[in-house]
């Protein structure tokens, strides 16, 4: 079924239950893409969904309107979970004018046969008028891809931001309210930290371009819609500051639980001076997850075994992966254990210093298994841990 947003316009989108991986983001609650339709003297379709979802648009779109009367294919986006469907549209919708920024045109032809489709680009604030509704158009460079915009409904004060704001959770829920606001915040927090964190400064700016906007719905491209979106506005600003709460994450992998027992002595420590702190382990937590508690944490504890002088692989997979990401303003610490030269300590205590973490301690290797005393230094670090995330 469709579901009507605002007045005449309808969410045509579909849900995606199954779905586990998006480009090696782990989302373990599924996706959603959402495509729009606006019903007005024109008709206009905002994005598609993925190629085999199709269907299922178009029996949504069929129940409101004969598909072949849409004027105006919106393309905010050509990533192909947005796109995938718009080769197949258009060949119901023939006459449709495809309306893209100049990027998303050159995206599109590089992905699809567009010979035949006629195109409008379109930039920041350009308008089309359906008849009572006007959409102005926005551009969003790298929120997510270079060819990204944003549509505004202006009579509606809504916007259409594509993958900004989203939230990868499949949901029979539509609105941030029927899931449930802070749980919308939280699958948004985890799809920022895997997709917008590097991107921080782009964000802030856009943000401030939006703050001229009168704004009472946000429809995005994924997940639910934020009948609320002074929520998600705030969230995405503190994020984008890389705002901390006084948290610590440790990060950590085990081969015979030697790291096990420091992580935890540490975890300790940590706790014992009131501070948050949650521990994850690089092969059993998705790694998407992890990211996210990173956005707001301020001190990062990573843990590793030694193994041929250098980190356990897993670790190290996912050093790298937060490396893309880019975190800013963090402070951080390294331990582990090794047999007999050790080598993981040092390893992830440069790679904290080319992400531009400042390192608080030396960090800790032990031998074998930690001893009591090694436990105690363990708990020790945690202590100047909590220290650091309560002065710096
Ligand atoms: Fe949801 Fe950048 O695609």
């Amino acid at each position: 079924m469709p579901l009507e947003i605002k007045e005449n316009v309808y969410w045509v989108g579909a849900i995606d239950w199954e779905e586990r991986d998006f480009h090696n983001f782990e989302i373990p609650r599924g996706a959603t893409y959402n495509a729009y339709l606006i019903v007005d003297d024109k008709v206009a379709l905002v994005d598609t969904v993925k190629h085999k979802f199709f269907g299922e648009m178009l029996r949504r779109i069929e129940e409101i309107v004969d598909p072949r009367e849409i004027e105006y294919i919106i393309s905010n986006h050509v990533e192909i979970d947005h796109s995938g469907s718009l080769p197949y549209i258009k060949k119901i919708a023939k006459d449709a004018k495809v309306i893209a920024t100049e990027k998303g045109k050159r995206g599109l032809c590089k992905y699809y046969d567009c010979a035949d489709w006629e195109f409008q680009t379109v930039k920041t604030g350009d308008e089309i008028k359906l008849g009572k509704k006007t959409l102005m158009f926005i551009e969003a460079p790298m929120l997510h891809w270079p060819d990204s915009m944003f549509t505004y409904v202006k009579e509606d004060k809504l916007l259409l931001p594509n993958d900004a704001f989203g939230q990868h959770i499949a949901s029979a829920e539509r609105f941030d309210e029927e899931l449930g606001v802070e749980e919308a915040l939280y699958w948004a927090k985890v799809y920022y930290a895997n997709i917008l964190m590097p991107l921080g400064n782009l964000v802030n700016k856009k943000l401030n371009e939006l703050s001229s906007l009168e704004v009472d719905m946000i429809a995005p491209s994924h997940g639910v819609i934020w009948k609320n979106p002074a929520k998600i506005i705030e969230a995405y600003r503190k994020w984008a500051n890389f705002e901390a709460e006084e948290k610590v994450c440790i990060v950590y992998d085990t081969m015979y639980h030697s790291t096990t027992l420091l992580a935890k002595a540490i975890a300790e420590g940590v706790a014992s001076k009131g501070v948050e702190v949650r521990l994850f382990h690089t092969r059993n937590d998705p790694w998407s997850e992890i990211v996210a508690e990173i956005l707001d944490a301020k001190v990062i504890a990573v843990g590793s075994p030694t193994m041929h002088n250098n980190m356990f692989p897993p670790v190290a997979g996912f050093l790298h992966y937060l490396k893309g990401l880019k975190p800013k303003k963090k402070l951080g610490v390294a331990f582990g254990s090794c047999g007999w030269g050790g080598g993981a300590v040092r390893e992830i205590n440069k790679m904290l210093e080319q992400m531009g973490f400042e390192i608080i301690d030396e960090g800790l290797e032990v031998k074998f298994r930690p001893s009591e005393e090694e436990l105690k230094k363990a708990f020790d670090l945690g202590v100047k841990i909590a220290e650091a995330v309560k002065t710096k």
